[in-house]
């Protein structure tokens, strides 16, 4: 997606060989035409899929995901991070471990928004490893329902997370596909 690599090129903040900061359109502030438009794209990537549901995680996979889901008219559930008052029964969950962070966590869905009827689609801002994507399959696969496919808006290409999930047989879309951070530029894989 070509609008989305000139606003990385333009705002993205090499912070390492591993880190790309995009604080200035996607994980703090957000640009609500730039999502607009990243909703519609995945929408039509996977407008074929039968999709009934989009799953998300929060904070940074909202936004993306809920353009999305206004683009297919489908709800949108985000996977919460943290305990909730409210959210207490049936909730389906998984373990994840953030290399980042060197910390395991627990994220939850409350079991009655998902039924093995649901074709869901997986959306996330980030690919690195894979891992809050695979505890988020987990939980999907635990209410029965099928995954159609994972969309991300920026895959870190070499990192493992997208040949260790499409190993599983699963489709991914990424928005742009960044081959390298090395010597403090982007270097996009295609
Ligand atoms: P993994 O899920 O692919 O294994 O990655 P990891 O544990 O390393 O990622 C932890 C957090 O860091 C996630 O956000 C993920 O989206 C984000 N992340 C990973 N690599 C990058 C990067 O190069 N740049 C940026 N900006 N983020 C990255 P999170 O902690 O869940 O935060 P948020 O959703 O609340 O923003
Ligand atoms: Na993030
Ligand atoms: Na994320």
């Amino acid at each position: 997606m070509e609008l989305l690599k000139q606003k990385i090129r333009s705002e993205g903040i090499v912070l390492s060989e591993r880190v790309l900061k995009v604080d200035a359109f996607l994980n703090h502030q957000i640009d609500p035409r730039l999502m607009q438009q990243i909703g519609q794209e995945f929408a039509r990537r996977f407008r074929d899929a039968g999709v009934t549901k989009i799953v998300t995680l929060e904070a940074s996979g909202i936004a993306p995901a809920v353009m999305t889901g206004l683009e297919l008219g489908v709800p949108v559930i985000f996977a919460r991070k943290h305990q909730s008052l409210t959210m207490t029964d049936n909730l389906l969950t998984a373990s994840v471990y953030s290399f980042t962070k060197q910390v395991e966590s627990t994220i939850a869905i409350a079991a009655n928004h998902l039924s093995a009827t649901d074709r869901v689609l997986v959306i996330d801002d980030f690919l690195a490893n894979g891992k809050a994507a695979k505890g988020l399959l987990s939980i999907i696969v635990q209410a029965g329902a099928t995954v159609v496919g994972l969309g991300i808006v920026i895959e870190k290409s070499f990192q493992s997370g997208r040949r260790e999930l499409e190993e599983t047989g699963l489709r991914i879309e990424s928005l742009a596909r960044i081959a390298s951070l090395e010597n403090g530029q982007v270097q996009f894989l295609e």
